[in-house]
């Protein structure tokens, strides 16, 4: 199936953090294949902003070789990549003194083109990358600023970064990415609840027995161990891209698809989650994978610290106190080093109100189970009969949906979630980026879940590398009778 593509017309877009890691894995790259599906048109001019001393070629250079090596196999010798590059400048840029902010300014047009700045840096550079946009003249009341996670540390730290922003900037013009959302099938779970009427009636506790959301990795902390090691998986993975699964999936239908509607319902479930009860979570921390120590070290060898007590594992059990959820628990877990990469969502509808097929039919529940990541797709478990005589044996059988199958059965890849999320903001469309309010009430949830363990100093359990993680993560789920999807590429 051939995408539309709505070209958007020329930008300027300043990356600060140019030379860093996300502009080199993700930002450049994702620029260049929207120019070659003709959504980035020639004229948009991409300025990279940053400390270290560079030209436009060098810095085109450092494109031209970030896009070969993570542009997705994009035709990079038919002269589209040269082409490219010439949208590319660069100016050497020091965020918190003078250097280049004047270059920057006369850079930038006036001509009423859309502005967007990408903060790829520390969030302790906000503060003056905005003020310096301000005072050289560059903000004009339409122009927008990206900012990425992490948001803060806590709710104090968050509340104050939003200050910061919010002294120089309109919430409208702020863009905070969580990259979860620009993810093509996330967005999906919005067009399937809310685009079908087959499973809204259905989408409550009455009929929910539970939902499982789990999002496993194979990797392990690699080179970011500093940063992850103050961090760990609660606040890295669960406070942000689990909560807004959490919040696709629970929310209440808003009333159209426009940013705020949309905001305003995944915050009614942020306010509406219980405090988490000590005994309903568990963390864990990797150990080495077994006779592959050297390649696959623990957690603790990773991050150099062999007292650390950061997790790298979080499963918990949710309840939502509002009229559609009370009664049906949600079941979080997130890890590395897990046994797959493996990111999905299930719903586990009750079983029917009486069994006419007898006992020995056994217990057969419809099982929807939406798969992020990989080989995005639905499969939907159905009850039917076991072919064949010999009485009314009932078996469980999955109708099974591979998005690339039915929409891209040629492998077109669909845009990466970057990519998306970056023609937004140039669009102006906020729906898929988090507020202020919902970042700082998902830190108010999980603010008193850290706070309990640092106060009972709690150290994770260790659990093997290429496991689905600590076994008391599936006591969690057996005490309630439950038990979790396994962890399966
Ligand atoms: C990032 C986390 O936000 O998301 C990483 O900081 C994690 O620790 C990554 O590995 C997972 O993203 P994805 O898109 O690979 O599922």
């Amino acid at each position: 199936m051939v995408s539309r593509i709505i070209p958007v017309e020329p930008f300027d877009l300043v990356i600060f953090g140019g030379t860093g890691d996300l502009a080199r894995r993700k930002i450049l790259p994702g620029l260049f294949r929207r120019y070659c599906d003709g959504q980035v048109l020639p004229g948009a001019r991409i300025i990279g902003a940053a400390r270290s001393e560079h030209d436009d070629t060098e810095y085109r250079q450092f494109a031209a070789d970030a896009i070969r090596e993570f542009g997705g196999g994009r035709a990079c010798e038919d002269g589209t990549l040269e082409a490219f590059l010439e949208n590319l400048s660069y100016v050497t840029t020091d965020a918190r003194g003078t250097q280049g902010w004047d270059e920057l300014a006369s850079r930038i047009s006036n001509d009423g083109r859309i502005k967007a700045f990408y903060f790829s840096v520390g969030p302790g550079l906000f503060g003056d990358l905005a003020e310096r946009l301000h005072s050289y003249g560059m903000a004009d009341a339409d122009c927008r600023i990206v900012v990425e996670k992490p948001f803060g540390r806590d709710l104090a730290s968050a509340r104050t970064l939003n200050a910061t922003l919010a002294a120089h900037f309109n919430e409208s013009q702020i863009y905070r990415i969580d990259h979860y959302l620009g993810k093509e099938t996330v967005q999906n779970l919005m067009a399937v609840r809310f685009g079908n009427m087959l499973f809204e009636p259905l989408w409550n506790s009455q009929y929910v027995d539970h939902i499982q959301i789990t999002v496993a990795e194979t990797v392990g902390v690699g080179g970011r161990g500093e940063y992850y090691d103050k961090s760990g998986a609660m606040r890295d993975m669960v406070q942000n891209h689990l909560m807004q699964l959490l919040c696709l999936i629970a929310m209440e239908p808003p009333a159209k698809f426009d940013p705020d509607a949309v905001r305003d319902e995944k915050l009614k479930v942020i306010r509406a989650l219980d405090p988490v009860e000590p005994h309903h979570i568990v963390r864990g921390q990797y150990d080495a994978h077994a006779g592959q120590e050297d390649a696959h070290p623990s957690y603790r060898d990773a991050v150099e610290n062999p007292r650390s007590s950061t997790e790298s594992f979080v499963a918990l059990k949710a309840h939502i106190s509002n009229w559609r959820w009370a009664g049906a628990p949600f079941y979080l877990r997130t890890g590395k080093r897990l046994a797959a990469r493996s990111s999905e969502i299930t719903v586990v509808f009750k079983d029917t109100p009486h069994n006419i097929f007898g006992a020995d039919a056994g217990r057969h529940r419809n099982v929807l189970s939406i798969r992020l990541q990989p080989n995005e797709g639905i499969t939907l478990g159905v009850t039917i009969k076991e072919p064949g005589p010999g009485g009314m044996r009932l078996v469980d059988v999955p109708l099974d949906m591979s998005f690339a199958e039915a929409l891209a059965p040629d492998g077109e890849d669909p845009p990466d979630a970057y990519e998306r999320l970056i023609m937004d903001v140039i669009r102006g469309n906020q729906t898929l980026f988090m507020r202020g309010d919902e970042v700082e009430a998902a830190w108010a949830w999980t603010d008193p879940i850290i706070a309990g363990w640092e106060a009972r100093k709690e150290f994770p359990k260790p659990y093997e590398s290429g496991s689905s993680g600590p076994t008391d993560a599936d006591l969690l789920m057996q005490r309630d009778g439950r038990k979790w999807r396994g962890v399966s590429p």
